[in-house]
């Protein structure tokens, strides 16, 4: 095996991350007792102990909970801080980090205090650690059409601190066909898109993610494996794919590491990256993921090099910015 601190020290760019993933038990519960919110939990341990999920939608659940203790601006600043802390003492040097806005405005809290906290933080990781970052604000699918075309319109003033928008929640039932209008909006304003696609969903989720919301990543994305025809253009593309290992065995995408086609999909030629996607639920940051493909799997340093360097490549910094780390 390949020492952590190997691997630690390899530059990588985190692409898949959600802040409200990043929510420990512990800053739960000391921001509901700040805020006046009662929880369902009697405490951080009981409810770590809850973090056993059957599927995609269960994880949802609990994870909407957990997002109704953000309430001030300095609440996202605690919380943004204390990701990019970790994500520094994993070895990432440039983080895109998504953020769910209906999840937030939908209970009073406005985009404002939202960026003013998030913002706030991310000036001082760069600051502190010399890690650069970009904000992805995702739609959540399961709401409608018109609620993202109002959210996006929503954002546009906030223009100057997002670079792309992503779409995520609840995969199954909601294809990305449902809002190509939306992503029409946004392309046309000069943003880039993602989507989740084939985490839970099926292959032809995937096509339309890169057909109708013409995206420059597919967030997931393992569900590509039973269509060959849709692998040979994700090569050819070098389309990448933001894998969150972790958080597929958690979600019970694949049964165990074991049986991740992370390196199946790495030998096809795809341009895969690791990511941890909420790492406070799905029990590890990114060197976590790391360690945890390139034991289950075998990975090679070759192996693992090609990832991190694949997250610099498939990162929003510019040329020159990538240069820095490749
Ligand atoms: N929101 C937060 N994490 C998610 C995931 N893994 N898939 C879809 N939506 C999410
Ligand atoms: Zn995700």
């Amino acid at each position: 095996t390949i020492a952590k601190d190997a691997l630690r020290a390899q530059p990588k760019a985190e692409l898949h991350v959600h802040i409200e993933g990043t929510l420990e038990p512990e800053m739960v519960f000391e921001l509901a007792e700040k805020n006046g919110i009662v929880l369902d939990y009697p405490d951080a341990g009981t409810l770590r102990q809850a973090y056993n999920f059957q599927d995609l939608q269960s994880f949802l659940n609990i994870y909407y909970q957990g997002v109704k203790v953000l309430i001030e601006a300095d609440d996202f600043f605690e919380l943004t801080y204390n990701y990019l802390r970790h994500a520094h003492e994993d070895g990432v040097v440039h983080t895109e980090i998504f953020f769910d806005p209906q999840s937030h405005t939908d209970r009073g809290i406005s985009l404002a205090a939202v960026f003013e906290g998030i913002n706030r933080a991310l000036a001082k990781g760069q600051k502190e650690f010399g890690i650069t970052s970009r904000l992805i604000p995702c739609f959540l699918r399961h709401l409608s059409a018109e609620a993202a075309m109002e959210t996006l319109h929503a954002l546009l003033p906030y223009r100057d601190f997002f670079c792309a928008v992503g779409l995520d929640s609840s995969e199954k039932g909601n294809p990305p066909s449902k809002f190509s209008e939306v992503f029409d909006k946004a392309r046309a304003e000069g943003l880039l898109t993602v989507a989740h696609a084939g985490e839970e969903g099926p292959a032809s989720y995937i096509w339309e993610a890169l057909d109708l919301l013409h995206v420059a990543r597919i967030d997931h994305g393992v569900g590509c494996e039973s269509d060959d025809e849709l692998c040979r253009r994700l090569a050819a593309e070098q389309m990448p794919l933001t894998v969150c290992p972790l958080s597929n065995i958690k979600l019970a995408v694949f049964d165990d590491i074991k049986g991740h086609n992370l390196k199946r999909l790495l030998d096809r030629g795809l341009c895969m990256t690791v990511s941890s996607d909420d790492p406070a639920y799905f029990g590890g940051y990114l060197l976590d993921n790391f360690i945890a493909v390139q034991t289950g799997l075998d990975l090679t340093w070759d192996e693992v090099t090609e990832l991190a360097r694949n997250s610099i490549r498939a990162s929003f910094l510019s040329e020159s910015e990538k240069l820095e780390w490749l």
